[in-house]
């Protein structure tokens, strides 16, 4: 069993890979800093159910802070999960400056860290927003990267951080590129929460664009399954991978299938698009499967009342 620290574990993505790994019996170490972006609450929460799951413990620490990171990251750890981040585009349309200084110096600081205290590899949490404007659909590893958003700038910029890592300094890294990731303990900024938290109180919905814009959504399980398989796995080092369900469906269609769920009758209102949205994305997920055998295995119909339940039950 290993010793495997996840940074931003008291998130979503990060409680959910932390509480699988801790699960299988490795020894998890969380490090968050509780950044009140969202409820503090919920991220108190994430933190208990990844500490009831098995060998974890949580340090809340800066990844922007070099010295806690070295601290942290020492010759002990065998591999590091980086999910720590400013996540959200429309924040990074407003302040570009946090998304900056935690996506790319907070990478930083963690790979040289992991560097310095040899770790084995670091799995870094990368997005669709790098690639951008869509040149063709589906978009594969090799399309071209063009962000649309300070965001999409600062999850590349972290990605090319570890791939230079990778090949400078010889630290083994690899960035999934992760695609509308949704399900229990999502975050309450992104879409599929906001409506299925105003579909179940009748309450209006508003839709930035005409809601004929498509995603390819992901459940985190496939998700977490992706990160898994990274640790054994060496033919992936330097590389990025896109991790998406290989499907796409419209905002319009998202929220009829959340109405059948949840037999809302909630209106729907229009409004302009947002500013650094992508139009459309779809994961090509041919690469992933040849080297990690990675097979997204739940259809948004399935991931959707799966989420729907556990949000009657409080879990949001
Ligand atoms: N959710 C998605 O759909 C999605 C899609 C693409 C990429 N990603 C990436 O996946 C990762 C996880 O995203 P998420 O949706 O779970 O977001 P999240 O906001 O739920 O989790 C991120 C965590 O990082 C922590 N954090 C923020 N700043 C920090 C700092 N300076 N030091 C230490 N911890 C800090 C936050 O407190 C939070 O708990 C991020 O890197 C994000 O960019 C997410």
């Amino acid at each position: 069993m290993s010793k495997i620290v996840v940074t931003g574990g008291a998130g979503f993505i990060g409680s959910h890979i932390a509480e699988s790994l801790a699960k299988d019996g490795h020894e998890i170490v969380i490090v968050d800093n509780l950044d009140p972006y969202y409820s503090v609450d919920i991220k108190k929460k994430n933190t208990d159910i990844v500490l009831a799951s098995g060998d974890a413990t949580f340090i809340n620490a800066d990844v922007t802070d070099l010295d806690s990171m070295k601290e942290i990251i020492d010759s002990t750890v065998d591999y590091v999960y980086h999910e720590a981040a400013q996540a959200g585009v429309r924040i990074s349309v407003e302040d570009p400056f946090k998304p900056n200084n935690i996506n790319v110096v907070g990478t930083l600081n963690v790979l040289k860290s992991s560097l310095e205290a040899d770790v084995k590899k670091v799995i870094n949490a990368s997005s669709s927003s790098v690639y951008g404007k869509v040149k063709y659909l589906p978009f594969d590893e090799q399309h071209p990267t063009e962000p649309v958003s300070p965001y999409g700038v600062s999850k590349l910029a972290a990605e090319h951080y570890c791939r230079v890592f990778y090949e400078v300094y010889g630290l083994p890294t690899t960035s999934l590129r992760y695609f509308t990731v949704y399900g229990p303990r999502m975050r309450p900024d992104l879409a599929i929460s906001i409506f299925t938290k105003k579909m179940l109180a009748n309450e209006p919905i508003t839709v930035f664009g005409d809601g004929e814009q498509t995603r390819d959504f992901t459940y985190i399980d496939d998700v977490v399954e992706a990160n898994k398989k990274l640790l054994n796995i060496s033919k992936t080092h330097g590389k990025a991978l896109n991790i998406g369900s290989g499907n796409r469906i419209s905002v319009n269609d998202l929220i009829e299938n959340l109405r059948l769920i949840t037999g809302s009758i909630s209106d729907i209102h229009y409004a302009n698009k947002q500013k650094g949205d992508t139009e459309n994305t779809l994961a090509n997920v041919s690469l992933s499967k040849e080297l990690i055998e990675y097979e997204p295995s739940i259809e948004i119909q399935i991931g959707l009342k799966k989420f729907v339940n556990c949000f009657n039950v409080g879990g949001e």
